[in-house]
């Protein structure tokens, strides 16, 4: 196993939503990378509905493929390069089918894209999706459209997102887009723009909407979640001075989290990422006071070294980030906990690279997703330091804390072995059409046999077996919450 990837089954899978009458024109939209992608295509596909566009999983079909793509990794990119591949291959037969790429590798490599790529007749980055009908315009036309003009305040909050190929049961509303924090090896920061905070009323009426739809549980989405910032405005007049008004009018991340989990109290939330140097206490106890916040808490920690941490421009220590964890155990002491990690980054030596086995040892998070480091065009650390980490090494290191990760994995299953724990029915096991498989609110995969029960339900599992990844159980009843 080189690298763990969120969601690995829906990578590239073609998205389907439900046809719009009268739309004649096909759309084919595969996406790639991060859930704020996955999301992002939800708002590419509604407002594509609007100009005639219903979607299909046929290619060959297709009027008009739209690739969503990730720039996080060297990896990525050329996964998308293979894929603008087999595009080609197909305008061949199909010479109408105009060709769109989408995304963070949009917005890194602009216009070159049209120069480098010739297949491609479309370069839309990440904040510019409300132009696409202007922009479709210009490709009918027959010329190249490019729109890579990052915002400092588009949230697509005016935009209710079309449901794609989802269960019908979880689905990502996002909060935040873009990333102030500039770690320094990481692209985001150029691809998605200035981070932005969205009006909490507009995140409210999603999460309500998707209540009325049937939808049971909801991810906050954004790639820093804890520095969620709304200004609700107010009277100047009203308040001794503009910090006071601010003050007296934000919503923080903690706030937002109660707002969402009073609006619905039988939805499960959750959230994601967040980041160790913004996460406060408030946050915590507000997941503590709300039984339908789940307790688990995604938390990339990169590495172990504070030396490394550091060069990652990431602004906590290691000793700080034990303290954190020491805290969230303390407030909520049944929380899952899942860390990203990144091997051989410049200059990593050894030891550094036993600290990080040490950490996650005190830690023995639940899960993880561990990455070679990856240089990228751009990036503070490309431009300051030297990727001299040899590729046998990285790989080395990378084993062993894939190893690793897998010891406690295993260690953390077990521990729910002979308890009684809250599943929501997500869909079918992969593995046996006669079992459900679902998440506990730790996040962690449980099936378990179907009997009456459906997707959906929320319901009591004894776990009576595990592997490393997923638990293994009987359902013993409702849980309070479906009633
Ligand atoms: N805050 C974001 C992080 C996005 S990137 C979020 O919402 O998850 C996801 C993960 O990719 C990071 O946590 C990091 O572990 C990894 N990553 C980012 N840049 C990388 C690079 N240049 N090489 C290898 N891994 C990287
Ligand atoms: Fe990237 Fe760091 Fe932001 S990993 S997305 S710059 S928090």
């Amino acid at each position: 196993m080189e690298e763990k990837v969120i969601d690995e089954n829906k990578q590239g899978e073609a998205l389907v939503l439900e046809a719009k009458e009268g739309n004649a024109r096909k759309l084919y939209i595969e996406s790639y990378g991060c859930q704020m992608n996955f999301s992002d295509s939800e708002i590419v596909a509604s407002i594509l509905a609007e100009q005639g566009f219903n979607t299909t999983q046929q290619m060959e079909e297709a009027d008009l493929v739209l690739v969503n793509t990730c720039s996080i990794r060297d990896k990525a990119e050329q996964t998308v390069r293979k894929r603008l591949e087999k595009y080609n291959a197909v305008k061949k037969i199909n010479p109408k089918m105009k060709v769109g790429v989408l995304g963070c590798m949009a917005e890194r490599l602009k216009s070159k894209f049209l120069e480098e790529e010739k297949i491609v007749d479309m370069v839309v980055g990440p904040d510019a999706y409300k132009d696409l009908p202007n922009l479709l315009k210009e490709v009918e036309e027959g010329r190249d459209a490019v729109n890579v003009i990052l915002s400092k305040d588009e949230t697509y909050g005016d935009i209710s997102p079309v449901r794609l190929g989802g269960n019908g049961v979880t689905a990502f509303v996002s909060i935040t887009r873009g990333c102030d924090n500039m770690c320094t090896f990481c692209v985001v920061p150029f691809t998605r723009g200035r981070e932005r905070s969205r009006d909490p009323k507009s995140i409210i009426e999603e999460v309500n909407d998707l209540a009325a739809k049937g939808y049971k549980e909801i991810t906050l989405l954004g790639q820093n979640v804890d520095s969620y910032l709304w200004y609700g405005g107010g009277l100047k007049k009203d308040f001794k001075n503009a910090t006071e008004m601010q003050k007296a009018t934000a919503t923080n991340f903690a706030q937002l989290l109660e707002l969402v989990a009073q609006a619905q109290p039988k939805m499960r939330i959750r959230f994601s990422t967040s980041n160790p140097q913004d996460m406060t206490e408030d946050v915590l106890h507000s997941m503590a006071k709300y039984d339908n916040i789940c307790n688990y808490i995604h938390l990339p920690v990169q590495s172990g070294s504070t030396r490394i941490l550091k060069e990652m421009n990431r602004q906590h220590t290691r000793e700080e980030y034990f303290e954190l964890i020491d805290t969230v155990k303390r407030i909520i002491p049944d929380c899952g906990i899942s860390q990203d990690m990144i091997t051989g980054f410049p200059t990593e030596t050894e030891e550094d690279h036993q600290d990080t086995l040490s950490l996650m040892e005190y830690v023995k998070y639940d899960f993880g997703f561990m990455f070679m480091y990856s240089e990228r065009p751009g990036t503070m650390a490309a431009r300051k330091l030297e990727d001299n980490i040899p590729e046998e090494v990285k790989k080395r290191r990378l084993t062993e804390i894939v190893d690793l990760q897998q010891k406690h994995s295993a260690y953390r299953t077990q521990e729910f072995v002979g308890k009684t724990v809250e599943v929501l029915i997500e869909k079918e096991s992969r593995k046996s059409d006669a079992q459900w498989s679902g998440r506990t609110q730790q996040n962690t995969v449980a099936v378990f046999p179907k009997e009456h029960y459906k997707v959906g339900d929320f319901v009591m599992v004894k776990i009576e077996d595990c592997t490393s990844a997923t638990l293994i159980g009987k359902a013993v009843g409702y849980s309070k919450v479906n009633n």
